[in-house]
């Protein structure tokens, strides 16, 4: 997935797509670029590496022109170099454009394209540029190519487009992939984030696919699927801005860990009837399935035990990328619940418009409002936890939790105890995360020669063990696997030997005594236990003290200090945790 920002008006061009891309770095940091028109030419700058790179390497703020389009890169097709940086433009240098997604016919169109055109990158984007060069008519209207274009093109997109044609015109379009429109006076701007340009203006359209923006400085119209002139409300949005200040943190998740105890008050602070709705379409379903990726996914794993736990409903979990196999069971009487901190995530996307197209309703519980997810749901419950800047899940996964936990109590009728409990925790949390800031990164400095980690638990805390996990593979690049602690004997039990770190999650609930034997089993192979409870024991060689809390609420208790312990082993390998290689914060690729 990458960012992409275009802006025509009175302003800097460049000036404003740098402060965009700046606010879109979360989607893709391989490399960045900007394509200005100024006195009838197009002036383009690109580079490779992250957006501060690439501005001090090739200065992208002094590009001239008011009008003018940017993108952060997140490779799909073709390697990281300065070729394959966007924007791309065509043979003669008119058209430039931006694009985030991909292409599926790309091999079909790259042999179409290259007969007649020079290419000069691996990228698909590269295709389009040379498809609108081709269909531009001289007198006709730059959008009459463009559509004519992504006529040939199968697969997601969304495009931004400037032509020295029509110097203050941009062109976008969308399909599977996010585009929000921003209204301004004299100016205009469009992007993949209503965040790149909230400075500017609060007035936004959120685009659907198949729709295309034409924009100048005073004037926007939209097209149709069918091309033909359309009229979308405009919404003034009602949201902070995404302060990107680390307050004093030398990194934005360790700020957002701290931020954790205020994200449960936030996430309590709940409007009555969107809980009260969730609440019901459970209660008028037959099934309940989650979907979700990655710490949404494992989000969604600890829901479901609550559901169980608490309200006596059983839910399946079903791993987004996978939901299309199950399309068979999935009916009217199907409810699906979809977890996505982003709410663009390709893979749930793609599977709620299948359990859509079967009559499913759907519950999302998503942090960006105007999501593409929040605007295809029945209901939707918002995370409230603010802009999440490090690619790695902390807070919004916190938060994903206690909206779990708020709906599994508000199914039993016990929503007030569970907002008393959650109040007591993040009280509880603030100054457990004092005590193990001091504790774990020792832990983590000890351990930080080791190359595999697992991390073992029972019952509800087994999602938190492979949450921990991912934590650890996503910022640190160290192997590891989060497991149920009684499936080690089951075969894992081979790959533990003398100092084989183990870390262990074994707060005093209901797993508590089983989880030491377990303990014990690998301890007896010369495993190292890192113990994480409320209680200490014999059996650990490191032991994280955990706040004592509700049994049922452990994994809130758990998960903050392996956020710790992840972070600092990142650090301890002289990694960026904010930025992991390979990564980004929105997959809106499938
Ligand atoms: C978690 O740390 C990762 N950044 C990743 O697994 C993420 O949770 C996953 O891509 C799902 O994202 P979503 O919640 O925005 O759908």
């Amino acid at each position: 997935m990458c960012g992409v920002i275009g802006y025509t008006g009175k302003q800097s061009a460049a000036t404003v797509i740098m402060d965009g891309l700046a606010r879109l770095e979360y989607r893709g940091y391989d490399s960045a670029g900007v394509a200005t028109v100024f006195n009838g030419d197009l002036h383009l700058k690109k580079g490779v590496g992250k957006l501060e790179e690439v501005e001090a390497a090739c200065l992208l703020s002094r590009l001239p022109g008011n009008t003018g389009i940017g993108h952060v890169r997140w490779a799909t097709h073709g390697g990281v170099t300065m070729e394959n940086a966007h924007p791309h433009v065509d043979c003669l240098n008119y058209i430039a454009v931006a694009h985030n997604g991909i292409l599926e016919n790309y091999q079909k169109l790259r042999r179409r394209v290259v007969s007649r055109h020079k290419l000069v990158s691996e990228t698909d984007t590269e295709l389009i540029a040379h498809l609108i060069e081709e269909y531009l008519v001289p007198g006709a209207p730059l959008e009459q190519a463009v559509t004519k274009a992504v006529k040939e093109i199968k697969g997601t997109y969304a495009l931004v487009v400037t032509s020295t044609v029509e110097p203050n015109k941009i062109v976008a379009t969308r399909c599977g992939s996010p585009l929000v429109l921003g209204l301004g006076k004299g100016e205009n701007f469009i992007s993949s984030d209503f965040q790149a340009f909230l400075p500017y203006t609060r007035e936004v359209v959120f685009l659907d696919d198949g729709e295309t923006v034409v924009m100048t400085p005073g004037k926007v119209h939209i097209l149709s699927a069918s091309g033909k002139k359309t009229r979308k409300d405009s919404v003034v949005l009602d949201v902070d801005l995404a302060v990107r200040e680390k307050n004093g943190f030398d990194y934005f998740m360790l700020k957002e860990i701290f931020e954790q105890p205020q994200a449960i008050l936030s996430a309590i602070n709940q409007e009555k009837s969107a809980l009260k709705k969730a609440a019901n379409l459970v209660n008028n379903s037959q099934s309940v399935v989650f979907t979700a990726c990655g710490s949404s996914r494992y989000a969604s794993l600890i829901g479901r035990y609550m559901f169980s736990k608490i309200a006596h409903r059983f839910s399946d979990v079903i791993i987004s990328s996978e939901f299309c196999y199950f399309g068979d069971s999935v009916d009217e009487n199907t409810l699906v619940i979809a977890v996505s901190q982003s709410g663009e995530t390709a893979d749930v996307i793609e599977g709620v418009i299948e359990a859509q197209s079967r009559g499913a309703k759907i519950l999302s519980i998503v942090n960006t409002i105007g999501s593409t997810l929040a605007r295809m749901s029945d209901c939707v419950l918002y995370l409230n936890c603010g802009t999440e800047f490090g690619v790695a899940a902390t807070k919004s996964f916190l938060s994903e939790l206690v909206i779990l936990y708020l709906l599994s109590f508000s199914l039993a009728g016990r929503q007030e105890e569970a907002e008393e409990e959650l109040k007591r925790i993040s009280e509880l949390m603030d100054e457990n995360l004092r005590l193990n800031n001091d504790e774990v990164p020792k832990a983590a400095l000890k351990l930080a020669g080791h190359d595999k980690f697992y991390y073992i638990a029972r019952g509800i805390n087994f999602a938190v063990a492979g949450e921990a996990s991912l934590k650890l593979k996503e910022i640190a690049y160290v192997h590891s696997e989060g497991m149920s602690a009684g499936e080690l004997k089951h075969g894992t039990l081979a790959l533990v030997e003398e100092g084989t770190p183990v870390i262990a999650i074994a707060p005093c609930d209901d797993t508590h005594e089983h989880i030491l034997s377990n303990i014990s089993e690998v301890k007896a192979r010369g495993a190292y236990i890192i113990g994480l409870s409320d209680k200490p024991d014999k059996l650990f060689d490191i032991h994280i003290e955990i706040p004592r809390v509700n049994e049922y609420y452990y994994p809130l208790a758990c998960i903050v200090p392996l956020q710790l312990f992840a972070f600092h082993s990142s650090i301890a390998r002289s990694l960026d945790p904010d930025r992991p290689r390979n990564l980004a914060k929105s997959v809106t690729v499938t």
